[in-house]
Formats: structure tokens, C-alpha cells, sequence
């Protein structure tokens, strides 16, 4: 079975886990999303390597209660240790972030840049909440608990996750994946995201091949903005790709898997 679930630091997480070999991609999805964000992905390049999809604390499957909850980006990355240990992934993993799991990576970097072997970041940033961004999620996380829906958040989001030209399908796949969520499992990653460091100065000791993959449509992480972080890592590549928003991947997919696909020939030799 590809889901597997299991109980760690006290907390029961699901998770993708398919293929084999020594090389794994970690792939890890953005807010409200789950590990479902990655299909696309998970479908192609399972033939070739094991691929890891966690659905993060208090999203997808793994299910949070209690509405007082925050989750930082560290503890995510706490939390990915955990499963890739659990896991028994020894080597260090290629790790795919978009966007909230970009966000997780800065601290993976930071905290076990040992456990990392080339990192993919897509349509994330390196910046913090502007205070009045952080004063939105915080409003918004009191909105879901108080009307106990993932509808506000939605409402707030889908247009900036997608340009109103994507399609049905992927519209569709982003309400499933917000709806899977418990309310409280989205307050409390609202909350950890308002939270969220800078890691401007992690940028320059990066000693990992890393691509940046951004949208030109993107308007959560827009391309300039990322261009300009990933300039700052000594050995980075970075594309933008036409005709998407914040979510490549899905949006379209056969372009994000081919740039992919050459990163990890370039970079890992294979
Ligand atoms: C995400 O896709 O993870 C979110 O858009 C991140 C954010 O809102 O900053």
C-alpha cells in the first residue's frame, strides 16, 4: 500500500511512500493542500525512484484537534525528520517544496542540511508576513474556527493560487484538499505561517544544487521575487513557467516534470 500511516511525537501523520531505490524525492506540499498536490508527480517519477508525500500536520490526513494549536515551519521540519526516519531513509533525500513546504525547507536547511542532497524549491518565498499579512491569517484562522469550515479560507485563496483560466479539474483537486482539513488543522497552520523567519541569510551558505521554479502568473510568489533569492544561492538554477499560478505542478504538470526530470540529470548524473 502507497498510504501508510503511523503515529510520531505524538502526532498521527499519512503519507505517500511508493517506489524504491536508493535516491528519494521528498516531495512536500503548500497550504491548504495535502500530498495529493503532487499526483502528477508522484505518478512519473515513482518508476524511477521512491517518492515521499506527507500530508504535514494538520493537513490532509493527518488530523489535528484542539483550537489553540499553532504549527511552525520548524516544527514541520521537526515532524519530516521524524517520518524519514521512521521511514528508514538513510541517505539524504531530494526534497521538492512549494510554497508552505518552501517554507519548511529554509528550516531543513538550517536545522538538518545533512538529511538534504539537492533541494526544489517551487512558487515559494524567503520573506515574512508583512504585519498586516500576519494580522489576515490570524483573522482568518478565527474565522474558520468559528464557523468550522475550510469556506473563508477558500474564499481567500483559490484566486490567488490559480489564474480564473486554470482548469476545472485542478480547481476541483484544491477544494477537496482544503475541505480534507479540519478546521483546526488550518487555524493552526495559518497561525505557523504568519509566524514564519526570514531566511534571507541561509541563502549564500547553501551548499546544495538547488531549483527555483516559479510561474509567471504566480501571485503569491511572483517570478522577479524568486529570481531574486535564488540568486543569492552560490550553485542555483532558476525558470518561470508561462500560462501557470502558484501551483505548476497541477497547473501543468508535463512542464514542471520535465524541468524536473533535467535537474536531476544535471545535477545527480542520472
Ligand atoms: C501555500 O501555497 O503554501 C501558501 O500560499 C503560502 C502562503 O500563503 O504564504
Amino acid at each position: 500500500m502507497a498510504i501508510k500511516s503511523f503515529t510520531l511525537r505524538g502526532q498521527d501523520f499519512q503519507c505517500f511512500d511508493a517506489g524504491s531505490g536508493d535516491r528519494v524525492l521528498l516531495f512536500v506540499h503548500g497550504f491548504p493542500l495535502d500530498h495529493h498536490q503532487w499526483q502528477p508527480q508522484l505518478d512519473h517519477f515513482v518508476h524511477s525512484y521512491r517518492v515521499i508525500a506527507p500530508d504535514l500536520r494538520g493537513l490532509g490526513h493527518s488530523f489535528i484537534t484542539g483550537d489553540d494549536v499553532t504549527v511552525t515551519m520548524e516544527q514541520h521540519a521537526d515532524d519530516l525528520v521524524a517520518i524519514l526516519d521512521h521511514l528508514q531513509v538513510v541517505s539524504p533525500v531530494i526534497y521538492i517544496g512549494l510554497s508552505m513546504g518552501g517554507y519548511v525547507a529554509w528550516q531543513m536547511v538550517r536545522k538538518y542540511p545533512q538529511r538534504l542532497a539537492a533541494l526544489v524549491q517551487a512558487h515559494t518565498r524567503i520573506a515574512t508576513d508583512t504585519p498586516a499579512q500576519a494580522v489576515a491569517r490570524h483573522n482568518l484562522a478565527a474565522q474558520t474556527l468559528s464557523e468550522q469550515s475550510s469556506r473563508a479560507v477558500l474564499e481567500t485563496m483559490l484566486p490567488r493560487l490559480v489564474p480564473s483560466s486554470a482548469p476545472t479539474a485542478v480547481v476541483d483537486a484544491i477544494m477537496t484538499m482544503a475541505q480534507t482539513a479540519s478546521p483546526a488543522g488550518l487555524a493552526a497552520n495559518l497561525r505557523g505561517l504568519a509566524l514564519r523567519p526570514d531566511a534571507t541569510t541561509i541563502l549564500p551558505t547553501i551548499r546544495l544544487p538547488v531549483l527555483a521554479i516559479s510561474g509567471d502568473l504566480d501571485a503569491i510568489s511572483p517570478p522577479q521575487e524568486m529570481q531574486d533569492w535564488a540568486d543569492q544561492i552560490p550553485d542555483s538554477r532558476f525558470i518561470s513557467l508561462p500560462n501557470v499560478g502558484h501551483l505548476s505542478p497541477l497547473e501543468d504538470f508535463q512542464a514542471f516534470n520535465q524541468c524536473l526530470a533535467e535537474f536531476l540529470r544535471d545535477s545527480l548524473g542520472r
